[in-house]
């Protein structure tokens, strides 16, 4: 096991109804004006964000709102945020929603107090001061309610990079799993192919015994794959959208990663699919998982093999290691094209001559990607290829 520092001080507020405690929360995390940031209308549609209204008007915490943000946040906003909060003298963030949400509220958080372009810290700028921001969560997939990470694309070239530092992890995040029963299917989809994705880019290691982690992360896996199912096919049953909201956190908060080296290569090839074709971000990764699963078995078929026989039930071939772990990507594709998810890159929409792009795009000012394949432009192509 690798050397590791955690530090996870986000406060969880998770069940029925908690949304209307914000006020409350605000308060003692010491906002005294905050800016409700929020998407395209759910919000108001499924009456949140008047109960989350209520409740700050309660505690006589202030606010504007900003709602607005697309699927797959962008630098325009941000920007427009930025300036709002500035000059609103606001004090704290307060995203509803999903990742989108809580990632554009962490950049605006980030813009607020820094005399530079937000957009340095996604260019690798080390993350050190930034508004506190307390989230409320109606997706469970991204685990942005509890990780240090905001994603966010850049409309000056669409590059899609990430941030990341302690600092950025929620002071407080409230999950009540009801807020999810209104998702459509594709979304809720997304949100399993993401957790699990999660999951994946922490399995695959090099790194010795780290028996528990390892351990934790098929839990993890393994719920979602029950709950994943649960929730498909009965969209209101509350503990499934309940085991599903927390695996999401668990999964991401790096509590399942600590002390192991971490791959996340396909998130990274993932960025260009959905800023290119506008898919969600757990449709990019269900396109291309397989694909890199078969590309990187042969660094270590045995890990391989243990995902297929932990995870999705394969029985050993001691004999052929290599057809087990095989069995084990098909039951994982099979998983994640009954829960209605694209499996190749023409579902959705992409041709073969993009794929140049996408790589000159991926490797644009970012030259590492992946550690247990790192990705050359040669490897990241063939992967695409295989996606196709
Ligand atoms: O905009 P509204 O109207 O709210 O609709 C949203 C949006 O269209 C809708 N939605 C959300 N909650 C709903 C709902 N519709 C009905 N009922 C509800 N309760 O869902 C759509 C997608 O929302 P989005 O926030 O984009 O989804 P998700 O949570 O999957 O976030 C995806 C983003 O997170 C980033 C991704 O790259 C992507 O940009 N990630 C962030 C991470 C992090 N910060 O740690 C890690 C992840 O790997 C991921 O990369
Ligand atoms: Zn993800």
């Amino acid at each position: 096991m690798n050397n590791f520092t955690f530090y996870s001080p986000t406060y969880f507020v998770f069940g029925k109804e908690t949304e209307k405690q914000v006020g409350q929360l605000v308060k003692k995390y010491g906002g005294h004006k905050v800016l409700i940031h929020y998407g395209g209308g759910s919000v108001k549609r499924s009456g949140l964000l008047d109960r989350v209204k209520a409740s700050l008007d309660a505690a006589n915490i202030a606010y504007v709102e900003l709602g607005g943000v697309k699927a797959n946040p962008r630098s325009g906003l941000v920007r427009e945020g930025i300036e709002l909060a500035r000059k609103e003298n606001v004090d704290f963030m307060l995203p509803l929603g999903g990742g989108s949400v809580i990632d554009s509220s962490k950049a605006i958080a980030l813009g607020v107090p820094y005399d530079g372009d937000f957009w340095d810290f996604y260019c690798g700028k080390a993350v050190e001061a930034a508004l506190p921001v307390g989230a409320i969560v109606t997706l469970a997939a991204s685990g942005s309610e509890g990780s240090t990470d905001s994603v966010v694309t850049n409309e000056d070239g669409m590059y899609k990079r990430c941030a990341d530092g302690d600092i950025l992890r929620p002071k407080f995040s409230i999950m009540n799993p009801e807020l999810t029963t209104t998702l459509p299917p594709y979304q809720t989809a997304s949100g399993i192919t993401d957790i699990i994705a999660h999951c994946m880019e922490r399995y695959f290691t090099k790194t010795k015994d780290v028996e528990l982690t390892d351990r934790l992360l098929e839990a993890v896996m393994l719920t979602m794959i029950k709950e994943g199912r649960r929730a498909m096919t009965d969209p209101t049953n509350y503990e499934a959208r309940a085991n599903i909201m927390w695996s999401a956190t668990i999964a991401h908060n790096n509590i399942t990663g600590v002390g192991r080296d971490q791959d996340w290569g396909t998130h990274h090839m993932e960025n260009e699919l959905s800023t290119t074709y506008g898919c969600s971000h757990g449709a990019g990764l269900a396109v291309l998982f397989s694909s890199w699963m078969r590309y990187a078995m042969k660094e270590d078929v045995l890990r391989f093999a243990q995902f297929a026989v932990r995870v999705w039930g394969c029985e050993m071939d001691f004999q052929n290691p290599e057809k087990t772990a095989n069995e084990g990507i098909d039951r994982y594709e099979a998983f994640i094209k009954e829960i209605g998810m694209p499996i190749s890159i023409t579902e959705i929409g992409g041709k073969e001559e993009d794929i140049p792009k996408l790589v000159e795009s991926m490797f644009h000012g970012a030259p590492n990607h992946g550690n247990f394949i790192p990705l050359t432009k040669e490897i990241a192509s063939e992967i695409y290829h295989m996606a196709l």
